[in-house]
């Protein structure tokens, strides 16, 4: 296979939160590979801004360090690294004063693609995108890009839609949610509207049911006050795992495109059943032999956030009535592993009852590690012996199959790459975020309520022994962590 990177067209990226964290781990880092890809040429510019008064030099000595921490830029890279630091400047700029915003505007070419990249906290989104239109640096074709946390519930993100809206048009505005940049995520796009094996079997007829994990093993540690605040549930649940059972039960779009896409997600979390109390196991990680616990990480003796959730979530539409998906996440558990698992439901009629109970078959679509997609089916045990069967899988994991330059892309990559092609298909849309507000705040007020206390579990385990609970009264199971 060879490897296509289509060159984008010149831009001019704005980088608000430039010295901040996520720029320094993810996003120089992916804006150096692409480049280093050749992705984009030397007629682009990376500019950085932050309330930091340095000057250019200093900022591409810090640009050089994270590269060199983050990014994998190692010696032998050295011409890189200096071709790319050649494409970078600073201005320094006050987000919420005037100081700057002419400088900036200095900077912009008439001819350049224009992305401004607020990685910075929800609360100056608003006024950033104020003053890029005040000031007349956005221009209409300008693309401006957010982070998550997208709101804190569907209030929150109602009034972060507006204060955007104020100032950029829908389709100027990328609001990220890194899964959607995974390799595997749009794949499983490929795998069920590109081929015509699945899609005929992928309805209730033929899936008992599907589960969803996404599960860490890291902890809290370090981001404990931001994480006690918001939970699994807000963490993770009502942005990631939800685009993942968006893009498992979504109907086929018409076509490839950014709104056709957004709108069969947005119908999906929609159709979602109200969860009820009795369908939600959330639990907590205590301290462990060498490990110290939640509570100690927050630094909150009393937290009841929940670091581990899973749940049963009813898509109540004519594809999917009487196929639960299960969904669960958490941290410090056992392993780290994201998958899909569509367990397809038993043959109908078992004509080796004597050998072996029949089997269904389970497709396991799996983010990390080892990106891949994998078919458990039933085969004969080979040999001699007479007839008894045994699993196999038909399994194509990335990494076997691709070239070394083919390995899938960080997800930043791709989705910066996207911003500046003008491609919204892998960015959240303002109603599907509310959508996912809308489903999540009622059950997050349930627990608020009744002030529940999460179910302690053991750093390294694979959450707490509720949870097994919820697959096991349907007479299911989970699949092993990593298994
Ligand atoms: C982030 C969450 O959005 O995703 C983190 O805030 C989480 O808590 C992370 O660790 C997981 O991302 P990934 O790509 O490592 O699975």
């Amino acid at each position: 296979m060879v490897s296509r990177v289509i060159p984008v067209q010149k831009f001019d990226l704005v980088l608000f939160g430039a010295t901040g964290d996520l720029a320094r781990r993810k996003i120089l880092p992916s804006l150096f590979h692409r480049f280093q890809a050749g992705q984009f040429s030397d007629e682009s510019r990376i500019i950085g801004t932050s309330r930091s008064k340095l000057d250019g030099d200093a900022f591409r000595t810090m640009v050089s360090e994270a590269l060199c921490e983050f990014g994998g830029a190692k010696s032998a890279e050295e011409k890189d690294l200096a071709a790319f630091l050649e494409l970078v400047d600073y201005v320094p700029v006050d987000a919420r004063g005037d100081g700057g915003w002419g400088q900036l505007k200095a900077q912009m070419r008439p001819d350049a693609t224009r992305a401004f990249y607020l990685s910075v906290g929800p609360s100056l989104f608003g006024e950033i995108a104020g003053r890029l239109k005040e000031s007349g640096i956005a221009t209409e074709d300008s693309r401006i890009v957010v982070e998550k946390p997208f709101g804190h519930d569907l209030a929150s993100a109602k009034a972060l839609n507006e204060d955007l809206r104020a100032s950029f048009e829908e389709h100027q505005i990328y609001r990220i949610d890194h899964y959607l940049g995974k390799e595997t995520v749009q794949n499983l796009m490929a795998l069920r509207f590109a081929n015509s094996l699945f899609e005929p079997l992928w309805n209730s007829t033929h899936i008992d049911h599907v589960q969803i994990t996404v599960a860490e093993s890291i902890s809290v540690e370090g981001r404990g006050e931001y994480y006690d605040h918001s939970g699994a549930m807000r963490d993770m649940v009502q942005n990631h795992l939800m685009q993942l059972l968006c893009l498992t039960a979504m109907e086929p779009p018409s076509k490839f495109s950014s709104n056709a896409v957004r709108d069969e997600k947005v119908k999906v979390i929609e159709s979602l059943e109200p969860v009820p109390n009795s369908d939600i196991v959330r639990g907590q990680y205590g301290p462990g032999l060498d490990h110290a616990g939640y509570l100690e990480h927050a630094n909150n003796p009393n937290s009841r956030t929940e670091s581990f959730v899973a749940m049963k979530v009813q898509v109540s539409n004519w594809r999917w009535a009487g196929t639960p998906f299960y969904l669960r996440t958490g941290k410090c558990l056992r392993e780290r592993v994201s998958e899909i698992a569509v367990y397809f439901r038993d043959p109908p009629h078992n004509i080796f009852p004597n050998i072996d109970p029949a089997r269904g078959n389970v497709l396991v679509i799996r983010l990390q590690p080892d990106e891949g997609i994998t078919l458990h089916t039933t085969i004969k045990d080979p040999g001699p012996g007479g007839m008894r069967l045994t699993g196999a899988k038909l399994d194509m994991t990335f990494a076997d199959t691709l070239s070394e330059q083919e390995q899938p892309q960080d997800a930043y990559e791709r989705l910066i790459m996207d911003v500046i092609r003008g491609d919204q298909t892998l960015f959240m849309r303002g109603d599907e975020v509310e959508a996912a507000w809308a489903w999540a705040d009622p059950i997050i007020a349930g627990w608020d309520d009744r002030r529940h206390a999460p179910h302690p579990y053991d750093p390294g385990s694979s959450g707490p022994e509720e949870a097994l609970l919820l697959p096991h009264r349907d007479h299911r199971h989970w699949r092993r962590l990593g298994g």
